[in-house]
């Protein structure tokens, strides 16, 4: 008797184990079957682009004239901007639509190539930056660099919310 009212209870305890996987695999059916969560993808996405503007912002001083030129140091910094660029679509999902904490538009779900070309603009561009910050020669350097800061403004005219 004893050992009967144990297995039941333990037959309990395993149905409500099952109980609770089920609820918390429904909360999940927003984002995509077992992969990451809206604010995830939004996390992550805002974690690239902080990556690619503290690399990104000391070179525009260089460039500008407000810093001295360190040309390893740039190049570093270069290379990690052209690393970088191609990280940004994966973060851009369909689940994060209207998500709190973020300024991107939701128009890049409704125009998933054109904001796909943008990013893909932005590879290219600082892909060169890369290469041509080998060459130590800031002459060369100043318009590639130009062109890659167009490549992200031209993006977030379109796709953020508030351009800052
Ligand atoms: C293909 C589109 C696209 C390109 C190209 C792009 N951005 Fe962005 N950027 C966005 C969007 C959209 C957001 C808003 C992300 C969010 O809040 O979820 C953003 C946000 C940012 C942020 C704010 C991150 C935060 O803390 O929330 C910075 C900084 C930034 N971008 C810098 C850059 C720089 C620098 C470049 C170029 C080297 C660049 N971006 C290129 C679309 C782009």
């Amino acid at each position: 008797m004893l050992q009967r009212s144990r297995s039941f209870k333990s037959a309990l305890v395993a149905a409500a184990l099952c109980a609770g996987l089920a609820i918390s695999a429904t909360a999940h059916t927003e984002s995509p079957a077992g992969g990451p969560k809206p604010e995830h993808y939004v996390k992550y996405r805002q974690s690239v682009f902080n990556l690619i503007r503290w690399n990104f912002g000391p070179m525009a001083a260089v460039v500008k004239g407000q810093a001295a030129y360190d040309s390893a140091r740039f190049a570093t910094q270069a290379t990690r901007v052209a690393a970088l660029a191609p990280m940004i679509t994966e973060g851009f999902h369909p689940s994060t639509k209207g998500a709190k904490k973020t300024e991107a538009k939701d128009d890049i779900y409704a125009n998933p190539a054109e904001f796909n070309r943008l990013a893909k603009d932005l590879e290219t561009a600082s892909a060169n930056l890369a290469r041509v910050a080998q060459s130590g020669n800031l002459n060369q350097i100043k318009p590639a660099f130009v062109a890659t800061g167009k490549a992200c403004g031209a993006c977030h005219d379109k796709f953020k919310v508030d351009d800052h």
